[in-house]
């Protein structure tokens, strides 16, 4: 009989201590506002030292010194995600300033409001190239860095609840989301001997840069309207799914997605 894989987890971790991420580093992508600023925020609260990826600069210093004023770690990394040296140069300077991020955060993301008839072509491969690509490029950059030096990981792709169901108008953003759906169960099944556990947060609608206009205009409230707990999520909705995807409280998890919307997957037909 062989034998059974045994768990390995964080050096000096006890079995009480497992939602505890202090030293970890961890890298978000698209941390310089909206959700990623707040992931970021959440994770260096959490103890993480934190790679802040996008490229505004000015903006991820601001988001630095807002984790360096409560007591975190945070290092800025100017990062074209769509860009694959900028992608392992940044996660090159961030190993040498702290280690190889162990939890990485793919979230850097847009939406480009067309229905499939009106969507151009540069348009529909931006969208593919940031939401599809580039969470591809940067897992990779991850993961082959936490092979060489066998260590465990927790890669965390924002899916959406696009992904998993329909939304018109929306067509290109849609289909690049169920890609990262995708992405997350088969990067998960060729991690796993390694180690590194794949799997994707899947949020309903929250209220950031990306869709402000929108959710506030009237076809956005019909949808929030919708929506079984009538709200749109607070970034602080999120806190949850993230902590403990990122923590060794779900070290048996992996290939999951995990909605956070309020119940609108399940709303009634
Ligand atoms: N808000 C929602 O309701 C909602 C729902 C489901 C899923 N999501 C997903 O959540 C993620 C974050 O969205 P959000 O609502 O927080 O949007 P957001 O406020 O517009 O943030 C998008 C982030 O992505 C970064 N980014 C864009 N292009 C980039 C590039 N080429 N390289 C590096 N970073 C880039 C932006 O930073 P720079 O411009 O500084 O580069 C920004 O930090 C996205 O993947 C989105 O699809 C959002």
């Amino acid at each position: 009989m062989p034998e059974p894989a045994r768990h390995r987890t964080v050096a000096g971790m006890n079995k009480y201590d497992y939602f505890n991420l202090r030293d970890r580093v961890a890298l978000v992508t698209g941390a310089s506002s909206g959700l990623g600023r707040h992931f970021a925020e959440t994770l260096a609260a959490a103890g993480c030292v934190v790679g802040l990826a996008a490229r505004r600069t000015e903006k991820l210093i601001d988001v630095a010194e807002c984790i360096e004023n409560q007591g975190g770690t945070a290092i800025t990394l100017r990062m074209d995600v769509t860009d694959a040296q900028a992608v392992d140069a940044g996660i090159e300077r961030l190993t040498e300033a702290a280690g190889i991020p162990t939890i990485l955060i793919n979230n850097a993301g847009t939406a480009a409001p067309a229905p499939f008839l009106k969507a151009t072509p540069e348009e529909t491969a931006q969208v593919f190239a940031l939401n599809q690509t580039a969470p591809w490029t940067v897992a990779q950059a991850v993961a082959r860095r936490l092979v060489d030096a066998q260590a465990i990981g927790s890669i965390i792709n924002i899916a959406s609840i696009t992904g998993l169901r329909t939304v018109g108008g929306a067509a290109s953003y849609a289909v690049s989301k169920a890609a990262l759906v995708q992405m997350t169960k088969v990067l998960a099944l060729e991690l796993a001997r390694h180690d590194i556990r794949v799997n994707a947060i899947a949020p309903g609608y929250f209220e950031t840069d990306l869709n402000r206009d929108f959710l506030n205009s009237e076809a956005g409230q019909k949808i929030i309207n919708r929506v079984p707990m009538r709200r749109s999520g607070d970034a602080q909705d999120l806190d949850g799914a993230l902590l403990l995807l990122a923590s060794e409280r779900s070290r048996f998890m992996t290939g999951t997605i995990i909605p956070v919307d309020g119940g609108h997957l399940v709303s009634g037909l």
